[in-house]
């Protein structure tokens, strides 16, 4: 049988065949199918070549214990991006860093070399996508133009490996994008996976062996894969990807692996006219501009990672003309909504089959915590039955099928800080009461989502009226 001489793959997720079809069958894209060449080894592959044994004894095998030299984490004195990677950059890790483009990832990623860069650490800043009197230009504009930070604009990483090698081995090493790199040893044109995949080999082992933590800059789609570079998600040691809406100012930074730190962490970023400022007091900016006396607000006392976060959801309950009521959800999961939504009907005696829903995170937030389930059923309660929420009070509580209310996790860290910020009462389950232990803020228990709606539609000016529940 001929020896096949190409292979082809997904760009959009690095499945391979043998012929050319339209649509990839693992991630169904159309036409992202093309032709490379096979079996191209790629260069520093994990494992031998066929027929090529190691020899006897080629590297040390040393106990978990044993000391390493330098301190193994890099602060970059960025508080919101060192909570993110855990306590700084790994030394001889790869992190990769996506985002849509436009997000910030290549200002965040100056001021976070400048920082470490004053700290008295080599740092190298290769951009495969702006000249360096562009970037040149950014460090101006940040106020970072007299930081030691040293630059190129680069794209094959051959040139750029045997570079770093040279002199005092970096410690910080930037990578802006990873789809712009290319490998001499990957017979593949420019920005194809396999190009991408050779690129980012390269670049980890140079990491592993010389100790300097890599970071690597990749694009996302608008449907938020990193197209391209997520074939080297497994490779890395932490992906952290870099999210807002374009239209608002702010930017949350949230880690999805970390071989070094948690993944619960968020880090936020307020986009200004001088850079990324952080955000140290996240519930004030998330609960600014809030209206506490309009129908449909619900303010949830939520959680990310270690640090409590307040959050509104807004809710419009509105009388629908289409057979098919609309149901749209932003920052929440929508089978969620379905769910509450299904509960509310069977265990809170509402009708909302002839409603259009609608559910909004206010500040581009997504929260996935089960938790937020109270605040969201208030919300919609409120705006069904007409009736502002008390502009001082907290929503928390997971709500279960059976229409039973469950504590959340941290509960006396949630309320803290709502008590902090000027809140004065809070709905809790009444399931785990007693662990909420003593609280600055007046505890309102229900035990179920009947309890939630019956408090609420009491405040409704239409009280009496079909909405009051059965
Ligand atoms: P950039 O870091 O280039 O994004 P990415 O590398 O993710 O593609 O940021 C680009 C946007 O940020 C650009 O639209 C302008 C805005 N920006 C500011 O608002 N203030 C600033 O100080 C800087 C440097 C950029
Ligand atoms: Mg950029």
């Amino acid at each position: 049988m001929a020896k096949r001489s190409s292979t082809f793959a997904c760009q959009a997720c690095g499945a391979v065949y043998n012929r050319w079809q339209g649509r990839c069958d693992a991630c169904g894209g159309w036409s992202t199918i093309a032709e490379e060449a096979a079996n191209a080894p790629l260069p520093g592959g994990i494992t031998a070549p066929r027929g090529q044994r190691g020899k006897g004894r080629v590297f040390a095998l040393e106990g978990l214990s044993g000391s390493t030299e330098e301190a193994p984490r890099m602060v970059s004195g960025i508080a919101e991006l060192d909570r993110v990677t855990g306590g700084g950059f790994v030394r001889g890790s790869v992190i990769l860093l996506g985002g849509e483009p436009g997000i910030g990832k290549s200002t965040l990623l100056m001021q976070a070399c400048a920082a470490v860069a004053q700290a008295g650490h080599r740092v190298v800043y290769i951009s495969g996508e702006e000249a360096v009197g562009q970037v040149r230009l950014r460090a101006e504009r940040l106020g970072l133009a007299q930081a030691h930070v040293e630059l190129a604009s680069e794209t094959n990483v051959e040139d750029i490996v045997t570079t770093l090698s040279q002199g005092k081995p970096p410690q910080l090493v930037i990578i802006d994008s990873i789809q712009t790199m290319w490998s001499e040893g990957v017979e593949s044109a420019p920005g194809t996976v396999t190009q991408v995949r050779g690129a980012a080999q390269i670049l980890i082992r140079h990491a592993k062996t010389s100790g300097a933590a890599v970071i690597l800059v990749g694009h996302v789609t608008k449907d938020g894969q990193i197209a391209g570079p997520r074939v080297v998600e497994h490779m890395v040691d932490a992906v952290v990807s870099f999210e807002g809406d374009g239209a608002q100012h702010f930017r949350i930074l949230r880690a999805m692996k970390n071989r070094f730190g948690p993944t619960d962490e968020i880090g936020v970023f307020e986009m200004t006219g001088a850079g990324l400022a952080e955000v140290s007091n996240p519930s004030a900016l998330f609960l600014a501009g809030r209206d506490g006396n309009a129908p449909g607000t619900a303010v949830f006392a939520g959680m990310e990672g270690t640090r409590p976060l307040l959050v509104e959801f807004q809710a419009l309950v509105a009388p629908s003309s289409l057979g098919n009521p609309r149901r749209a959800v932003v920052g929440w999961d929508p089978n969620r909504l379905s769910m509450l939504i299904a509960v509310l009907e069977t265990h809170g005696g509402l009708r909302l089959g002839q409603y259009d829903i609608f559910l909004n995170v206010a500040g581009g937030l997504k929260i996935i915590e089960p938790s937020a389930d109270a605040a969201a059923a208030a919300a919609l309660v409120s705006s069904l039955t007409n009736a502002p929420l008390p502009a001082n009070k907290v929503y928390l509580g997971e709500v279960a099928l059976t229409g039973a209310l469950r504590p959340a996790p941290q509960g006396s860290a949630r309320l803290k800080e709502a008590a902090k910020l000027g809140f004065q009462s809070a709905f809790v389950p009444k399931a785990g009461f007693e662990a909420l232990g003593s609280s600055e803020l007046v505890l309102d228990a229900g035990s179920d989502i009947a309890d939630l709606v019956a408090g609420i539609a009491a405040r409704s000016p239409q009280k009496g009226t079909e909405f009051e529940p059965e």
